[in-house]
C-alpha cells in the first residue's frame, strides 16, 4: 500500500485541478481539504475523488472558481447558489460570510443549494469553531440513483445526508460529524478497492437481504442499498437531511431528475451562532470543559470527545505519510499521467 506525504498529495492534486481549469488558489484549498480528510482518517472524503472530481470538471458538471451568490434571504440569513463551483470552495465562502454575519448579530442562518460535494463537512464546523462559535449542519446529497433505504424499505430512497454540529472548545472543539447513512458510501468504494467487506448492518442486496459484500453497490451487478444509521433513528436524521439540506434550500431533495448525472450535489441549511451572545462565555467554556470531563473520567478512561479520532488520526499520517489502497493510487497515477501531471515519489509496501 502506497504511503505519500501530505504535502506532496496536496500538490499532485492541486496541479490536476488546475489542469482542469481551477485558478490555483482554489485548486489549492481543494486540494487541501481534500487531503484534510485523508489526514483525518476519512479517506472516502479525501483523494480517491480526484479522478471523479476531474471528470465531472470535463464533462461541464462543475465550475471551477465560481463565486456564490445570495438567492434568497436577507441580513442574517442568506441561501445562497454556488453555481455549480467546487464544494470545497462554496462551502468555506458561505461558512465565512456567516462566521462574519454571527458575529455581527449573533447567529447567522444559512442555505446553500445548486453546489457540487461540499465533501467533509465537519471542515466548516472547524471553520467555525476556530472562529468561537457553535454551528449545526444538516446536509443532503443528490447523486445518481438514491444509495441509502429508509428504515423498514429495501431499496435506495435518499442520500447518505451527513448532520455536523461543531462546539468550540479551546483548540480542540468538538466535532460531531457523521453520515446518516450506517457507513458513508465513500467508505463502501473504499472497502471495495481494497478488497473488504463492510460491517455487518450496514448494507442489503436489491432483494433486502444483509449483506457485507460492497460489491452490493459497485459490483455491478442488480444494486443494493446502505440502511440508515441507528435504525429509526437515522433514517428520521437522513429524512429532514432531505427537506432542510433539499427543500428548504430549493436545492431539490432526492431522486435526481437525470440519475444518469454524474455529479455530487449537496444542498445544506444550517446555523452558526455566537455562544456569547447566550450568556457568559468564560462560564460556557468552564462548563464545557466540565462536562466532557466528567464523560471522560468514565469507568476505564477510553472515552473519547467527537473530534479527537480526527486529531489523533491527522498527528499520525502527517508524520507518517497518508497510505492510499492501490486502486486510488492507480486511479491517481492514471489521471495524472493523463492530463500530463509529475507524479511525486510514494513509499511502498506500508500496510
Ligand atoms: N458531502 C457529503 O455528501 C457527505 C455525505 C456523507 C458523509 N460525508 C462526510 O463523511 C465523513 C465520514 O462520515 P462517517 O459517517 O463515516 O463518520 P464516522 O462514522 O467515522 O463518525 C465520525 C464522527 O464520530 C466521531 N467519533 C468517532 N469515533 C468516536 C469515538 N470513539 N468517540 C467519540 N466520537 C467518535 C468523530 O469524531 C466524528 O465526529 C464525515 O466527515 C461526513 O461529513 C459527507
Amino acid at each position: 500500500m502506497p504511503r505519500i506525504v501530505d504535502a506532496d498529495l496536496i500538490a499532485l492534486v492541486a496541479a490536476l485541478l488546475e489542469k482542469v481549469g481551477s485558478a490555483p488558489a482554489e485548486a489549492k484549498q481543494v486540494a487541501t481539504d481534500l487531503v484534510a480528510a485523508n489526514l483525518k482518517g476519512h479517506d472516502s472524503h479525501g483523494v480517491q475523488l480526484v479522478p471523479r472530481y476531474v471528470l465531472n470538471t470535463e464533462a461541464g458538471e462543475i465550475n471551477p472558481n465560481a463565486t456564490v451568490s445570495r438567492a434568497f434571504g436577507e441580513g442574517a440569513i442568506g441561501v445562497f447558489d454556488g453555481h455549480m463551483g467546487f464544494g470545497q470552495s462554496t462551502g468555506r465562502q458561505v461558512t465565512a460570510w456567516a462566521i462574519e454575519t454571527a458575529k455581527a448579530n449573533g447567529m447567522a442562518m444559512l442555505g446553500i443549494r445548486n453546489t457540487h460535494h461540499l465533501g467533509r463537512i465537519g471542515a466548516y464546523a472547524e471553520q467555525a469553531a476556530a472562529a468561537g462559535l457553535i454551528s449545526f449542519f444538516f446536509v443532503n446529497a443528490v447523486s445518481g440513483v438514491p444509495v441509502v433505504a429508509p428504515f423498514g424499505g429495501a431499496d435506495g430512497r435518499m442520500g447518505t445526508n451527513p448532520v455536523c454540529i461543531g462546539i468550540p472548545k479551546g483548540d480542540a472543539p468538538l466535532i460531531l460529524d457523521f453520515a446518516t447513512s450506517a457507513i458513508a458510501v465513500g467508505k463502501v468504494k473504499v472497502a471495495y478497492n481494497a478488497g473488504k467487506q463492510v460491517p455487518p448492518g450496514a448494507l442489503i442486496t436489491h432483494l433486502g437481504e444483509p449483506s457485507t459484500d460492497p460489491a452490493v453497490i459497485y459490483g455491478g451487478g442488480p444494486r443494493g442499498a446502505l440502511g440508515p444509521f441507528g435504525a429509526h433513528k437515522g433514517y428520521g436524521l437522513a429524512l429532514i437531511c432531505e427537506i432542510l439540506g433539499g427543500v428548504l434550500t430549493g436545492g431539490g431533495s432526492n431522486p435526481p431528475a437525470d440519475t444518469a448525472r454524474k455529479a455530487i450535489v449537496n444542498g445544506m441549511f444550517g446555523f452558526v451562532v455566537d455562544p456569547a451572545r447566550l450568556g457568559s462565555l468564560p462560564a460556557f467554556a468552564a462548563g464545557v470543559e466540565d462536562i466532557c470531563r466528567y464523560v471522560q473520567d468514565s469507568a476505564f478512561g477510553h472515552v473519547l470527545l467527537p473530534g479527537d479520532p480526527e486529531r489523533r488520526s491527522a498527528h499520525r499520517r502527517h508524520d507518517d505519510g497518508i497510505p492510499l489502497d492501490d486502486v486510488t493510487w492507480g486511479d491517481l497515477v492514471a489521471t495524472a499521467e493523463r492530463l500530463g501531471v509529475p507524479v511525486p515519489a510514494v513509499t511502498e509496501g506500508v500496510a
